[in-house]
C-alpha cells in the first residue's frame, strides 16, 4: 500500500550525509526540505520533496497531514545489553563514594554480578523484562535496536539468551527491528583459569551451534585487559567468518590495546568505546569501513573521560553514538538524551550529531538501506512533534517523538 505523509514542517533527509558515507560532514549535509512530503510503500521510499512538487500520480492518495512535525531517518541504537537480570544500583553509589568500576568488578561486582542475576531468571522472565525495556526504548522514537547476549556466561544460559533475543526479534518484527549480537565473550567466569579455557569450552563451540542455526546477526567481544586478548578476538572473528557473521568489538576502553586496529583489519562493522584509542587506531578506522561507535553515557555514568570524538571525525572516520544501555556501566536507555548531552562536549556539528544516531549507527549494524530519506531506501523514519529539527536536541531529556503506528 502506498502511503503519503504530507506538510511536514521539515524532513531531515540526510541525503548529502548518505552520499558522503557519513564522513566529514558539514551542517548542510542534514539536507533539510521545508514543508515537505514523503511517499512510500512497505519496502521503500518512492518520492520525497517539497509538498508543492508532489507528482500528480500521488496527489489522489489520502495523505496523513503532519504539519507541525519533523521527520528524520529512524533513530538506531546500535549498542545495547538489554538482556539481563537484577540491578546494580548499589555499584553506582559505591562509585560515588570513591570505588572504581574495575575495583568493583574485581571484588565480585560488575558483569559477574549481573551473570548471577541473569542465571536466576527463566527464559520467559528474561523475555518479559526485556520486552518492557524495548517498549520504553521504542517510545523515544528508536526503531532499530541492537541487543547483545553476554550475561549468561555459561553454554546453556548464553544459548538461551541468544534465543530470547530471537524471540524478541520475532515478537517486535512489525514495529521494531532487532539485531541479535552474540557476546558470550563478555567476561571470563571465575571457574576458568583464563580466557583461553572459556573461549574453547563455551564461546567458540556455542558460536558454531548458533552459526548452524542462523539466528545470529553479529558477534562481539570485550577486547580488553583482564577480559579477552587479541588472540581470543582474532579466533572469534575467524570462526564468525566461516559462518559469514559480521563482527564487532568493545575496544580500547581502559587501555590502548590496539583493539581498533584489529577491528579495522578484520572489516568489523564497528568497534565501540574507544576512550584510549591512539593516533594509529584512529587512522586505521578512518581508512576502513568500520564505524567508530562512541558511548558517551558510559563515561558520564562511570565518571570517566570521554573519547576524542573530534579526532575520529577530523580524520574521516565514520562515527556513531549508541547508548550502551546495560545494568552496570550505563543504566540509561535514552539514546537521544545521551547524544544531545554529549554533542557539545564532543564538539559535533548538527549533521554529525544526527548522522551518528541514524545513518552511521545503521551502518554499524550492516543496515545499508536505511539512514537517509531518499528514494529507494527503506521507509524507516522517526517523527517529532516540533516545527524545526533544532528543537529536538535543544529540549534534551524531553520525549518529543510521536508514534507513527496507526497514523
Ligand atoms: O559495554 N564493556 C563491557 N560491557 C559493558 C559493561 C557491562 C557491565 O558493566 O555490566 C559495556 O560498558
Ligand atoms: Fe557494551
Amino acid at each position: 500500500m502506498v502511503q503519503v505523509y504530507k506538510n511536514l514542517s521539515q524532513i531531515v533527509t540526510l541525503t548529502k550525509a548518505f552520499e558522503k558515507d557519513g564522513r566529514k560532514l558539514v551542517p548542510e549535509d542534514l539536507s533539510i526540505i521545508n514543508n515537505a512530503t514523503v511517499v512510500f510503500d512497505k519496502n521503500e521510499i518512492l518520492w520525497v520533496g517539497p509538498s508543492d512538487n508532489l507528482p500528480s500520480e500521488y496527489s489522489e492518495i489520502e495523505a496523513k497531514d503532519l504539519s507541525g512535525h519533523v521527520l528524520t531517518p529512524e533513530l538506531v541504537d546500535s549498542h545495547t545489553h538489554v538482556i539481563f537480570g537484577g540491578n546494580r544500583s548499589e555499584e553506582y553509589t559505591m562509585r560515588l563514594n570513591g570505588a572504581d568500576y574495575v575495583a568493583i568488578a574485581n571484588a565480585g561486582g560488575g558483569i559477574l554480578n549481573t551473570m548471577n542475576g541473569t542465571n536466576s531468571l527463566s527464559s520467559d522472565e528474561l523475555f518479559e523484562q526485556a520486552r518492557q525495556r524495548i517498549e520504553r526504548i521504542h517510545s523515544y522514537g528508536i526503531g532499530t535496536i541492537e541487543i547483545k547476549s553476554g550475561y549468561g556466561l555459561n553454554f546453556d544460559k548464553e544459548y538461551e539468551c541468544s534465543h530470547v533475543i530471537n524471540r524478541l526479534k520475532i515478537h517486535f518484527e512489525d514495529r521494531v527491528q532487532i539485531i541479535n549480537t552474540y557476546m558470550a565473550a563478555h567476561a571470563v567466569p571465575k571457574q576458568y583459569p583464563s580466557s583461553k579455557e572459556y573461549m574453547s569450552e563455551v564461546v567458540l563451540p556455542l558460536l558454531k551451534k548458533l552459526g548452524e542455526e542462523s539466528i545470529i546477526d553479529a558477534v562481539d567481544i570485550f577486547h580488553e585487559q583482564g577480559y579477552f586478548d587479541s588472540e581470543d578476538t582474532q579466533q572469534l572473528f575467524d570462526l564468525a567468518s566461516i559462518y559469514n557473521i559480521p563482527v564487532k568489538s568493545h575496544a580500547d576502553e581502559f587501555n590502548d590495546n590496539k583493539g581498533a586496529i584489529l577491528a579495522a583489519k578484520n572489516n568489523a562493522l564497528s568497534t565501540d568505546h574507544l576512550l584510549c584509542t591512539g593516533a594509529d587506531g584512529i587512522e586505521a578506522l578512518a581508512k576502513s569501513s568500520t564505524v567508530a561507535t562512541l558511548l558517551p553515557g558510559t563515561g558520564f555514568f562511570l565518571g570517566k573521560p570521554q573519547a576524542k570524538a573530534r579526532q575520529f571525525l577530523d580524520a574521516g572516520a565514520k562515527v556513531a553514538i549508541a547508548s550502551d544501555y546495560n545494568p552496570g556501566s550505563c543504566h540509561c536507555d535514552n539514546l537521544l538524551l545521551v547524544a544531545s548531552i554529549a554533542a557539545p562536549h564532543y564538539k559535533l556539528n548538527i549533521a554529525e550529531l544526527w548522522a551518528a544516531i541514524t545513518l552511521n549507527s545503521a551502518h554499524a549494524l550492516n543496515l545499508k538501506d536505511q539512514g537517509a530519506i531518499k528514494i529507494g531506501l527503506k521507509p524507516r523514519f522517526t517523527c517529532f512533534k516540533v516545527s524545526k529539527i533544532d528543537e529536538v536536541t535543544y529540549s534534551w531529556g524531553r520525549n518529543l517523538a510521536i508514534s507513527l503506528e496507526g497514523l
